[in-house]
């Protein structure tokens, strides 16, 4: 039985969603609740980008908003930069933690990167979602569960515009084509992927997200 040596005890649950569909306060309340629920495992929260050397870069190219159209080898790097956070973040926290039966919540994953450089590197290559899939597919840990998290662009960007600082994909002609992407990779894989109506009350996102976790956790 050769596969066995490869299955992992843990689960790996991913948050994906555009700028401002509150997944980060949802992550935190989820994790919250998810670890109140199954005491016997442990919860870890995280997050992509990485708070590790490659999304440390990402983090400050992303709070440098405005200036001109990035060529396309800058975007090109930034996708890179992006899978070497990715990259990073599996060989240090969620391979090993699964391997010990830890339940993982991440505040985005590797379809953020499909979504979003999928809107980044149009016209670069053909079909940049599926190109970036196909990069991922050999050495991705896919998440046993993906909670979608889905709000109309315009409502998402009303929501963030309290917030002091904004980042540079925060503009709503861009995150509708992320929205698109998601959407696509959703119709994709309808078996991972958990739709959240992300425009109702943070417990109450909280409350519908747990549901999909739970029965994931039921059927194991
Ligand atoms: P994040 O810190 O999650 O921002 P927020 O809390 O505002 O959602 O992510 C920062 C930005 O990085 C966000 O606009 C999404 C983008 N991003 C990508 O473009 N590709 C990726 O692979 C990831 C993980 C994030």
């Amino acid at each position: 039985m050769p596969f066995l040596q490869y299955r992992v005890n843990g689960f790996l649950i991913t948050l994906e969603g555009i700028d401002g569909s509150g997944k980060s306060t949802a992550a935190r309340l989820i994790a919250k609740r998810l670890q109140e629920a199954v005491p016997q495992r442990r919860v870890i929260l995280t997050a992509e980008p990485t708070g590790g050397q490659a999304g440390k870069i990402l983090k400050a190219q992303l709070s440098s908003s405005g200036g001109s159209e990035p060529s396309v080898a800058t975007r090109m790097a930034e996708l890179f930069l992006f899978m070497a956070d990715h990259a990073d973040q599996l060989e240090k926290l969620v391979n090993p933690s699964l391997q010990e039966g830890a339940i993982i919540v991440s505040d985005r994953y590797a379809d953020s990167t499909a979504a979003y450089q999928g809107v980044t590197l149009r016209g670069v290559v053909p079909d940049p979602v599926q190109w970036i899939r196909e990069i991922y597919s050999p050495w991705n840990r896919r998440p046993d569960k993906t909670l979608l998290f889905m709000l109309d662009p315009a409502l998402a960007l009303q929501r963030m515009q309290s917030r002091p600082e904004r980042e540079k994909f925060e503009r709503q002609e861009f995150l509708c084509e992320v929205d698109q992407n998601f959407r696509r990779l959703a119709a994709l894989e309808p078996g991972r992927f958990a739709i959240i109506d992300a425009s109702q009350d943070a417990e109450d996102v909280a409350d519908q997200s747990l549901k999909p976790i739970l029965e994931l956790l039921e059927q194991a």
